[in-house]
C-alpha cells in the first residue's frame, strides 16, 4: 500500500478560499494524481477527482455525509432530518419518495406547464422595466411555480419573501460571515412556516390534491412505519422547493450560452428540440455551481494502492470531474455535441452526483432540471425578445456558487408569440 500523495502546504483553507472550483484539480494537476491529503480548517481531508475517484465516492456504499460539511452548509442546503443524512435502508426508503415525485412523468410535467403558464404571466411587468436581472426574474418564476406545484400556498406569504428566503440558502451555502448568518435567519423563518402547513395537512386544515408534494412529504411514513417529526417533514419539503430553485442558476447560464453561440438561439427560436437536451446537459457541464461534496469513510477499505481508514474526510471534486480533459477534450469549451446525458447514471458526467439515485446520494432533481432548463430555453427563444446590454459576465471562481455579480441583465423585452 502507498501513502497518499501530501500537498506540502500546513493548511489550504485560505488558498481553497482564493482558488475556488480549480483548488482540488490545480493540486491533483501538480502533484500528477487523482487523490491527495491536505488540512482544510486544521482537519485533515483528502480531495479526488475523476471518474473512477466518483466512482468509489458513490457507488461503494463506502461514505456516510454525517459530519462531512461544514455545519453552516449543512444547516442551509439540507439540515438534521433531511434525506442526505440518511444510510442504507432508511435513506432508500426516504429517496425512492422523492424519485416518486421527481422521476413520475405527471408531476415532472405538472411542474414544467405551471413554470411556463408564471414565465409568460411575467412578461408583461418584465417588458415595463427599461432593464432586469433575468436571474432575480427566474428565480422569482421559479419560486411561484414550485410552490404552486408543492401545494404550499403562497398567498399566505408574499412571493418576493419566499424567492428571498429560498435563493439565500443557496447564496450562501459556500460562505461564512455575517451574511451566512443572515441567512440561517431566513433559512429558520421558512422552516417554521412550512412546518405550520404540515401541521395544517395533518390536521385537516389544509386541503391538498392527493398527488401535492406537500401532502405527501407530510403523510410520508419512515422505513419502521412512522410519520417524520414535523421539523424533518419540513426540511424535506424544502428539499423540493429550494432546489427547483437553485434551477435558476443554470437557467441564467444558458441564457448567457445562448447569447456567447448565437446559432443555437437560432436554432431553438426557429423550433429545433433534437439539441435542446444536449444544450442543457452541456450547460450543466461547463458551468460551476456545486464545486465538490463530502463524505465520511465509514469503514476501512481500498481504492487503487491506497488505504482509507474509517472516518477519513473526503471530498470529490464534481466540477474538476466535469472538466476533466482525459474525458472532456478541450473542457472549457461549449460543445453540446459531446452526448451528454445524466441518464446514463454515471461517474463521468456529475454535475449532481453520481451513480444510481435510489442507491446513492445522486440528486434525484436532475430530470426536473433539465426539463426545466429546456422549458426556459423554448421561452426565451420563442416567447420573447430582449436586448443584452454591455455587462460584467465575470464568473469569480472563488465565489462558491459563482455567477456575474449582478446576475444576467436583460432590457428591452418584448413578447413574441411562438412556443
Ligand atoms: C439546480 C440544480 C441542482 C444541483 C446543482 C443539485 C446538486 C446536487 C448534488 C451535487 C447532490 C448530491 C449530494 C451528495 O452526493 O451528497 C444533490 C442531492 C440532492 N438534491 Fe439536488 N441539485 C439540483 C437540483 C435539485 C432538484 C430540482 C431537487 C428536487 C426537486 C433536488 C433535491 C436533492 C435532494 C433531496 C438531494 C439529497 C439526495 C440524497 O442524499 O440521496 N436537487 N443535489
Amino acid at each position: 500500500l502507498n501513502d497518499i500523495p501530501r500537498d506540502e502546504a500546513y493548511d489550504n483553507t485560505l488558498a481553497l478560499l482564493k482558488e475556488g472550483y480549480a483548488f482540488i484539480s490545480r493540486r491533483c494537476d501538480k502533484l500528477g494524481t487523482d487523490i491527495f491529503r491536505t488540512r482544510l480548517m486544521l482537519r485533515k481531508v483528502i480531495c479526488m477527482r475523476g471518474a473512477e475517484a466518483a466512482h468509489v465516492f458513490y457507488g461503494s456504499g463506502n461514505f456516510t455525509r454525517r459530519s462531512a460539511m461544514p455545519p453552516t452548509t449543512l444547516r442551509l442546503l439540507q439540515d438534521k432530518g433531511s434525506v442526505q443524512l440518511l444510510d442504507d435502508a432508511p435513506h432508500q426508503h426516504r429517496k425512492a419518495m422523492f424519485l416518486s415525485l421527481t422521476l413520475e412523468p405527471g408531476q415532472v410535467g405538472r411542474l414544467r406547464a405551471i413554470f411556463a403558464g408564471h414565465w409568460l404571466q411575467a412578461i408583461p411587468a418584465w417588458q415595463q422595466r427599461r432593464e432586469l436581472s433575468l436571474f432575480d426574474a427566474v428565480n422569482r418564476v421559479l419560486t411561484q411555480a414550485v410552490c404552486e406545484w408543492a401545494g404550499v400556498p403562497l398567498d399566505e406569504k408574499p412571493a418576493e419573501e419566499m424567492t428571498r428566503e429560498l435563493v439565500a440558502m443557496i447564496e450562501n451555502a459556500g460562505g461564512v460571515g455575517p451574511r451566512t448568518w443572515q441567512a440561517l435567519i431566513l433559512r429558520n423563518r421558512s422552516e417554521r412556516f412550512v412546518a405550520k402547513l404540515v401541521e395544517r395537512v395533518r390536521k385537516g386544515e389544509l386541503a391538498l390534491p392527493r398527488d401535492a408534494p406537500l401532502r405527501i412529504m407530510a403523510q410520508h411514513r419512515n422505513v419502521q412505519d412512522n410519520a417524520l417529526d414535523t421539523k424533518s417533514a419540513a426540511v424535506e419539503v424544502l428539499n423540493l422547493l429550494r432546489p427547483v430553485v437553485a434551477v435558476g442558476r443554470f437557467i441564467m447560464f444558458a441564457a448567457m450560452a445562448l447569447e456567447e453561440h448565437r446559432q443555437w438561439k437560432e436554432r431553438f427560436a426557429a423550433g429545433e428540440e433534437d439539441d435542446l437536451e444536449s444544450f442543457a446537459e452541456e450547460v450543466r457541464r461547463l458551468y460551476p455551481f456545486f464545486p465538490f461534496v463530502g463524505g465520511r469513510a465509514r469503514q476501512e477499505f481500498r481504492w487503487r494502492d491506497y488505504r482509507f481508514r474509517k472516518g477519513d474526510w473526503v471530498l470529490l471534486d464534481l466540477h474538476g470531474t466535469n472538466h476533466d480533459p482525459r474525458r472532456f477534450p478541450e473542457p472549457d469549451r461549449f460543445e453540446p455535441g459531446r452526448g451528454l446525458s445524466w441518464k446514463k447514471l454515471g461517474y463521468d458526467f456529475i454535475p449532481q452526483g453520481g451513480g444510481d439515485p435510489y442507491v446513492t446520494h445522486r440528486c434525484p432533481g436532475e430530470e426536473i432540471t433539465v426539463e426545466l432548463m429546456k422549458e426556459a430555453v423554448r421561452l426565451l427563444t420563442r416567447s420573447m425578445r430582449y436586448d443584452v446590454p454591455e455587462q460584467n459576465l465575470f464568473l469569480d471562481s472563488s465565489r462558491m456558487p459563482a455567477r456575474p455579480e449582478r446576475g444576467f441583465r436583460i432590457s428591452n423585452i418584448r413578447a413574441s408569440e411562438g412556443r
